[in-house]
């Protein structure tokens, strides 16, 4: 894949390791080889900004209203190409804004200012999983088009909530989920990670669809002064590729965390979010330090209903969250880390294509590890690497294809949803944390920096970090004295974990190991062995309990630890894995009251496949039959293709 783009054409620095503050570099890449889950061709013509108009129905579970392109043309004829899934099109018109309407913020909305002319179109066949391709024929000299169109209520992109799937019960709730090719469900654009727009968005809500607290937010500045009363007005003035654009609506409120973050959420959550998140202005200031300045101005959090079917979505400017990390100790909020990681790896530096993902996830994982660090200790840091490396295990255990091993993925006639797993995420972060070794901190932090200071605002691949490597580490600076040598091939290309990889250690799960062998021994666990445990401790232990323990060890450790009452959704969902697995009854309940309110899909799959395991395919059926419409459309898809086989 050949990623052009002008900022690779800057000479290289002389001095490696000092970083002058780059300009906020507003450039954009241009991938020209195929991503597999686009049929654009930004190569030809390419989406530059965007202006969005959207009437909000929640009783039709529609959104009503235009998308307004402004196109570059590279070659004069070719006709422009959008993603599309499922949108019902009106009409699509083309005009032209010419050289002087790009002075000053572009400002398109529905483009009622100006004259239209009707295009010819035509749109693919719906393939199961790209959607379908529309192609514009575009006259000379245009380089607008406006598509006016409606969403359908089951847009793979877009969650529609009942009152009664949020906290607070009152109002209905929309949201959207656009990560990986689902942004084309919700608008005709360039679904393409190596694609980036700026835009400008209204939204409108109507009065007689509203409660005057219906808030609506998107991944962009909010707009001042509002608008007439029910329409919101959004700019993003950074550019971003589609699967960042985000929108939510709901009866939600604010409340500021410092100068430049705060929190969102319903009422009745709004406080607990607020003390839960309350470090998040540190971790900022923590990955600035690191990786310099944060570019997308504020940093708010979202907090959704539980039916989100991520642990956290880092749209930029508004992280979305599942509240199941408001567990009230701050023990989950490395999710919140995360998030605000992937402002710099991911959404700042961002793959061409989701075979690369692991240049989004796996950096984002290490700085996440790196902000925990900073701001609660190299002991926590090294247990949720410990926990992550667990994972990784798992993972690579059972792969659908053994390809998948490997960190540059093929995901050729695949659904990015699907080829998803912890190997981006977890093989990718133990790279990096080899090479740290390998370098030092002193050495491998300025690198960093500067992978991401010299990539802002692009698309990357696999190829340009291992370029970047080379020229950048490998021919500039010795290893540490024992270090390993840089090998990028076996991880990148090379399936399963380079021998002599790091190994995270916790010495806080070497004491939660001698518990685990008294276990195994028949001594019980009392609450004095736990004094001072974390819930990472707790994950641990409820991972690494010894296969022949008889059921009266999970009947004493839940009447001594109350582990079916967990706060701590984590552990709850540990703990009912167990249960199922060892046919511990006393946690159906809690169960089934969980896979009907949560739509997490990390915590789902394992809790129905323990289900199946179990050889009780029946209630995994029952339970998802009654639940299955309160999940998210991502989580009923992987859900439907687990309980049909
Ligand atoms: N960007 C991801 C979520 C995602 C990945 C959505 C791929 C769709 C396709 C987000 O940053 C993420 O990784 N979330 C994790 C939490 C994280 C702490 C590992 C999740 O949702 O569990
Ligand atoms: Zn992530």
């Amino acid at each position: 894949m050949v990623v052009m783009s002008l900022v690779a054409c800057r000479p290289a620095p002389t001095k490696p390791y000092e970083h002058p503050p780059p300009p906020i570099s507003v450039e954009i890449s241009t991938v020209t080889g195929s991503d597999p889950h686009s049929y654009a061709r930004p190569d030809l013509v390419v989406v530059r900004h965007m202006g969005l108009h959207w009437t909000v129905s929640f009783e039709e579970q529609r959104l009503a209203g235009s998308a307004v392109l402004w196109v570059e043309r590279h070659d004069p004829e070719a006709p422009l190409r959008l993603d599309s899934r499922d949108l019902e099109i009106d009409t699509i018109e083309t005009s032209t804004l010419g050289e002087n309407g790009r002075d000053g913020p572009m400002r398109l909305a529905d483009g009622s200012d100006r004259a239209w002319a009707e295009a010819s179109w035509s749109r693919g066949a719906r393939d199961p999983i790209l959607g379908e391709a529309l192609e514009i024929s575009l006259p000379p000299g245009a380089d607008l088009v406006r598509v006016r169109y409606r969403t359908v209520p089951q847009a793979t992109g877009l969650q529609w909530l009942l009152p009664e799937q949020t906290a607070d019960g009152t109002d209905p709730f929309l949201y959207s989920q656009s990560q990986a090719i689902h942004a084309r469900s919700w608008i005709p654009c360039q679904d393409s990670p190596g694609v980036r727009v700026t835009y400008d968005a209204v939204v409108r809500v109507p009065p007689s669809e509203a409660s005057a607290d219906r808030v609506a937010l998107m991944s962009a500045q909010r707009r001042d002064p509002a608008g007439p009363p029910g329409e919101t007005r959004f700019d993003m003035p950074q550019p971003v590729p589609a699967y960042l654009m985000a929108l939510a609506v709901g009866r939600v409120e604010f409340e500021p965390l410092g100068d430049r973050s705060g929190v969102w959420a319903e009422p009745s959550m709004r406080a607990r979010a607020a003390a839960e998140f309350a470090d998040t202005e540190r971790m900022m200031a923590a990955a600035e330090s690191l990786y310099g300045p944060y570019r997308w101005e504020r940093y708010d959090v979202l907090v959704l209903p539980p039916a989100f079917p991520f642990g956290g979505m880092e749209n930029p400017r508004l992280t979305f969250v599942t509240p199941t990390i408001l567990a009230g100790d701050r023990s989950l909020v490395s999710l919140v880390a995360h998030e605000l990681a992937h402002s710099w790896s991911g959404n700042l530096v961002t793959n061409a294509t989701w075979e690369d993902l692991w240049l989004n996830e796996g950096f984002t994982v290490y700085i996440e590890r790196r902000i925990v660090e900073a701001l609660y200790g190299v002991a926590r840091a090294e247990m949720e690497a410990v926990l992550g490396r667990q994972d990784l295990a798992e993972a690579l255990a059972d792969l659908p294809e053994p390809g998948d091993a490997r960190l540059h993925v093929d995901l050729r006639g695949r659904d990015p949803d699907e080829g998803l797993s912890d190997v981006a995420y977890e093989k990718g972060a133990l790279f990096l944390r080899e090479l740290e070794h390998a370098y030092g901190r002193d050495v491998f932090d300025p690198f960093l920096r500067r992978w991401f200071d010299q990539h802002a605002f692009t698309s990357v691949d696999s190829q340009r970090f291992e370029a970047f490597l080379q020229a950048e580490l490998v021919q500039r600076v010795q290893p540490r004295a024992g270090g390993p040598a840089a090998r990028p091939q076996a991880w990148i290309y090379e399936r399963g974990i380079p021998k002599g990889a790091p190994q995270p250690r916790s010495d806080a799960f070497v004491r939660v190991d001698e518990r685990l062998r008294a276990l195994g021994q028949g001594i019980g666990l009392r609450p004095s062995d736990t004094e001072g445990w974390t819930p990472h401790q707790w994950l641990h232990l409820l991972r690494g309990l010894p296969a022949g323990l008889p059921a009266d060890a999970l009947v004493q450790l839940d009447q001594t630890f109350s582990l079916t009452d967990s706060g701590n959704y984590e552990i709850l969902a540990q703990w009912l894995e167990v249960g199922v697995l060892r046919g511990y009854a006393p946690v159906d309940a809690r169960l089934e009251r969980f896979l009907r309110t949560v739509g997490r899909r990390k915590f789902l799959m394992p809790l129905y496949r323990a289900l199946l395991q179990a050889g009780r395919r029946e209630d995994a059926v029952r339970i998802y039959g009654q639940a299955r419409a309160g999940y998210h459309p991502i989580t009923q898809h992987s859900l439907d293709l687990l309980l049909e086989k």
